[in-house]
């Protein structure tokens, strides 16, 4: 009898510990040369696991030299009886420049994976030889991830993922392959396809409870040109556009729970608004200096219960209510030149369901920005406001931005990215005027960044108490509108508020591409 009980009790131990991984990622930078030819090189990872209690250790094979260093793991981010991310850092001291690989492997993922992973395997291809292009070993891709992302069932969701390289490289993501040993099995979760671009897309199914997948992404960077590497022996090899120079996974878990009312973000789903950095900006921060990141979120229909993030696990996360938060890192002196990413969601409540904003990531370079003065995301000129201050009646303004250079923000060009601001010249603003007639302002080049300067009209309906304006503008952007409309209007309507409008105005945006804006009566 007690032989018995002590067997079930040792086996419901080893049930409840069988079942707790969820997903891992590891990045590298090289680190120094030394004059006989040895190499160091530093790997960064994060583990994720069901509680912050569980431990595993990456294998090396290869040239692995001197394992010098092994930094404890550290919490990076814990959500009570879900999930604890930690951050870890092993150092290698190479006697020569040949790479390894190193392996991530056990067992096992969380319970109920619907794509059916138990165990699990993960895998980086390091590369140190000499680049002919840059005189120094290659730096892997860098990205990271929150163990788990929640989508509703019934809306359709891309989830662009930080695919970040320092050396310019062009970084492709790919699922990993069985045969190649990339994970035990690899087989894709039937929701989600990826592009090469590294932007997931979930195509919605009819499930009402939460449905867990596994996420087990390769990502590996090419060069955007051939390239040599050289080996300490002097031995070459060429390193073609097709040719992938380091590897690293990038693995989580995709949680498909019960649909929502409607998918718009804002409502259910949290939405971001400015100043929360554009998803893929590159901020820049010198050693031993701080950068915040504000962000905020709005969800009419949910409660907003938090941020989460994955970075580096000494970012301090700060609630500030009604939807506000901020992320504040300090790099140091070690990290000078490196670039860290940082990726978080908004979390919210409906109804006791769990649901997040989409993902968004930046990435934190440890250094001055490259580039000269930083070039605005957005901006806006030549434009006249004319308005009556009592806006005692509805009233309404109608915009024309005209989208140029638009193109979608390139996350491995650093010269441009930055965090998005408006810049809104040449403006006139009086307030309580009577205009009588339509009024034209004259085109001027209203500043050195602007990309191209337009002539504003600027016509105004017949006089009376309360009259309606219409505002001709010019607005430049590497944003698309496609893809960040929410967040051109965000921006269009803080600055418009900014200047002068009430703050209960609301913009639409109409298939001719006007914005449309209102106010309501008071
Ligand atoms: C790497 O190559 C560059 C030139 O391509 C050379 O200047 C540098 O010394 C090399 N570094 C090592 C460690 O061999
Ligand atoms: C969900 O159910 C509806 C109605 O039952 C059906 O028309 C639709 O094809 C289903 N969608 C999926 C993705 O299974
Ligand atoms: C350099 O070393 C590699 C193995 O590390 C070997 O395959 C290669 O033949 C060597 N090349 C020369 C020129 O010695
Ligand atoms: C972040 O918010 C703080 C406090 O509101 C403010 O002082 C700071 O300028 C903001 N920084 C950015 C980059 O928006
Ligand atoms: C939001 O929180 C309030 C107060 O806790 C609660 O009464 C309300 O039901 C919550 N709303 C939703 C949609 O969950």
């Amino acid at each position: 009898m007690l032989l018995s009980s002590l067997l079930l009790l040792l086996l419901l131990v080893s049930a409840s510990q069988a079942t707790h991984f969820l997903g891992t990622m590891m990045t590298y930078y090289p680190q120094e040369t030394f004059a006989d030819g040895s190499v160091s090189v530093i790997l960064r990872y994060k583990l994720n696991f069901a509680t912050c209690s569980y431990l595993d250790t990456w294998q090396c094979s290869g040239n692995c030299g001197a394992q010098t260093q092994t930094l404890n793991l550290s919490v990076v981010e814990e959500v009570s009886g879900e999930w604890c991310q930690r951050e870890g850092a092993i150092t290698h001291l190479l006697h020569n420049n040949t790479g390894f690989q190193t392996v991530f492997a056990g067992g096992n993922w969380i319970d109920s994976i619907q794509n059916r992973i138990v165990s699990w395997r993960a895998v980086t291809a390091v590369e140190m030889r000499n680049r002919s292009d840059l005189g120094k070993p290659n730096t892997s891709p860098q990205t990271t991830i929150l163990p788990a992302l929640r989508i509703p069932s019934n809306c359709a969701k891309n989830i662009d993922l930080l695919a970040f390289d320092p050396d310019g490289d062009e970084v492709r993501c790919r699922y990993g392959n069985t045969l190649a040993s990339e994970c035990n099995p690899c087989t894709p979760p039937s929701v989600l396809s990826v592009s090469s671009t590294c932007s997931l897309s979930f195509s919605p199914t009819n499930s009402s409870t939460e449905l867990p997948y596994a996420v087990q992404l390769v990502i590996e960077d090419f060069p955007k040109q051939s390239i040599i590497l050289t080996q300490t022996n002097g031995s070459q090899e060429v390193k073609t556009t097709n040719d992938a120079i380091s590897k690293i996974p990038l693995q989580f878990v995709l949680k498909v729970g019960p649909p929502v009312p409607s998918c718009a973000e804002g409502a259910y789903l949290p939405r971001f608004l400015p100043p929360t950095p554009e998803n893929r900006a590159q901020l820049y921060s010198p050693a031993g200096q701080a950068v915040v990141i504000n962000i905020s979120a709005e969800a009419t229909q949910s409660n907003i219960t938090g941020l989460l993030f994955s970075g580096p696990n000494n970012a301090v996360k700060t609630s500030l209510g009604s939807g506000s938060f901020s992320l504040t890192w300090t790099p140091s002196a070690s990290e000078d030149g490196q670039s860290h990413p940082i990726c978080f969601v908004v979390q919210a409540n409906y109804l006791n369901t769990l649901l997040y904003s989409d993902l968004r990531c930046v990435i934190v370079t440890a250094g001055n920005s490259p580039t000269t003065p930083t070039t605005p995301n957005v901006i806006v000129s030549n434009q006249t406001i004319l308005q009556n201050t009592a806006f005692t009646a509805p009233t309404t303004t109608t915009t024309t931005p005209i989208l140029t250079n638009q193109t979608t923000m390139q996350p491995s060009v650093a010269p441009t990215t930055t965090t998005p601001n408006i810049i809104v010249s040449n403006q006139t603003i009086p307030q309580s005027v009577a205009v009588t007639a339509p009024t034209t302002t004259t085109t001027t080049t209203p500043s050195p960044t602007t990309l191209a300067s337009t002539k504003a009209n600027v016509t105004t309906s017949a006089p009376g108490p309360q009259y309606i304006i219409a505002l001709n503008m010019m607005i430049s952007t590497t944003l698309s509108m496609e893809d960040n409309s929410d967040y051109i209007l965000a921006l269009i309507k803080t600055k418009l508020i900014e200047k002068g409008l009430p703050s209960t105005i609301s913009l639409r945006l109409l298939s001719s591409g006007q914005v449309v804006v209102t106010t309501a009566s008071p």
